[in-house]
């Protein structure tokens, strides 16, 4: 079958179609006819070799967030049929851990994530298969599992809730505006950050309430000056911006992280934190409850996640280029 691999660690330009094995169903698998594929900036991770991927992974077919029809199922499979339209939960967890047992599954001690939707079919585990409504399309559904996931479960973690103020830095892009419409959803404000005049018109229509343009992580104590209290900040670009949000934090404010797209290191005054009870956490992907709740929602029209464009199998490498132009607004994906 076509598949969009990696076949070399860089850019773009190591991304080409190949002619991939046929995948083949495990007993608890089903085989799905990829219609979408969401670019997340993980891939982008994986594809500048720096988180994980290494040579002699290559050529590897990347795609965490995968919707389609399941065309064959595993002679174990229940839970779904053949014709039935879904949407992956990429999560990978063992089940058996104290945290699996415990909860939240996200917490799972050998966590992974599914790899291969940049491709025409993929093998995945069935349990981990959300059926999709009829009228939500495949294209909406890629866009939903990593962004809205990770988005929601902050949310949840900064226990956010209507009335409050949330600050979300770097608005525009996959997390960036699953936040914004989350954040609406539950009747919080939001006060979003962008270096684009023209991506932060665009977060209007999501119903995000500030947009203000910040280009760097020290402009942000004074572009939201007039906007205090911050009960929360989402966090996904860490780097500088971890130390600034948190200086802008409320007492007992919350920021929750998730990513580091402005790097790994940040300078934190922690007199700040304990005399002000100002909480950090960290946090990574969602359970799949929260991917049925985003479905939900979606469904229920409470927002329709945005995608920015669509490509071909072939045009895989230049949705990576546009992901790394910053010249879009929400999500990217692949229609193999
Ligand atoms: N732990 C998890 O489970 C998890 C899950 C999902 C994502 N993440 C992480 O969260 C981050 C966001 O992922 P995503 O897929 O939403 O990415 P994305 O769509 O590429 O995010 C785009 C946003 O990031 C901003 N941005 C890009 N490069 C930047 C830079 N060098 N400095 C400051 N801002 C920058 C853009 O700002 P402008 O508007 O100014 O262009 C834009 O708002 C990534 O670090 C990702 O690895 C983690
Ligand atoms: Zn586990």
């Amino acid at each position: 079958m076509r598949a969009a691999a990696f076949t070399g660690l860089g850019g773009p330009s190591n991304v080409e179609v190949i002619d991939a094995p046929e995948p083949t169903v495990a007993a608890d698998q089903a085989l799905v006819r990829v219609r979408g594929a969401a670019l997340n900036r993980h891939d982008l991770l994986y594809l500048q070799g720096d988180f994980r991927l290494r040579e002699e992974h290559l050529p590897f077919v990347s795609g965490v967030d995968v919707a389609g029809e399941v065309i064959d199922i595993g002679t174990d499979v229940d839970s779904v049929s053949v014709g039935d339209r879904v949407v992956l939960s990429p999560m990978q967890t063992c089940g058996k851990c104290k945290f699996c047992r415990d909860g939240p599954e996200n917490l799972c001690e050998h966590y992974g994530l599914f790899h291969g939707g940049f491709a025409e079919r993929a093998a995945v585990d069935a349990s981990r298969l959300v059926p999709l409504p009829a009228d939500v399309d495949f294209v909406s559904a890629a866009a939903l599992p990593v962004a809205y996931m990770t988005a929601w479960q902050m949310l949840r973690r900064a226990g956010v809730a209507a009335g409050d103020t949330v600050l979300v830095p770097g608005a525009t892009g996959g997390v960036g505006v699953a936040a914004v419409q989350l954040i609406d959803t539950l009747g919080a404000r939001s006060i979003c950050t962008s270096t684009s005049e023209s991506k932060l018109e665009r977060l209007e229509e999501f119903g995000a309430d500030y947009r203000l343009r910040v280009e760097a992580p020290d402009a942000l104590e004074d572009a939201v000056a007039g906007l205090r209290p911050i009960d929360a900040v989402l966090n996904h670009l860490g780097g500088a911006f971890t130390a600034a949000g948190v200086s802008v934090l409320r007492r007992g404010g919350r920021m929750v992280i998730c990513g580091r797209t402005a790097g790994r290191h940040s300078t934190i005054d922690t007199q700040d934190l304990f005399l002000e009870h100002k909480r950090i956490v960290g946090s990574t992907m969602g359970t799949q409850a929260d991917l049925e709740r985003v479905v939900e929602f979606v469904e229920n029209n409470r927002f329709e996640p945005p995608v920015h464009a669509t490509y071909e199998l072939e045009e895989t490498g230049r949705a990576f280029a546009d992901m790394v132009s910053r010249d879009f607004v929400g999500k990217l994906v692949v229609t193999p």
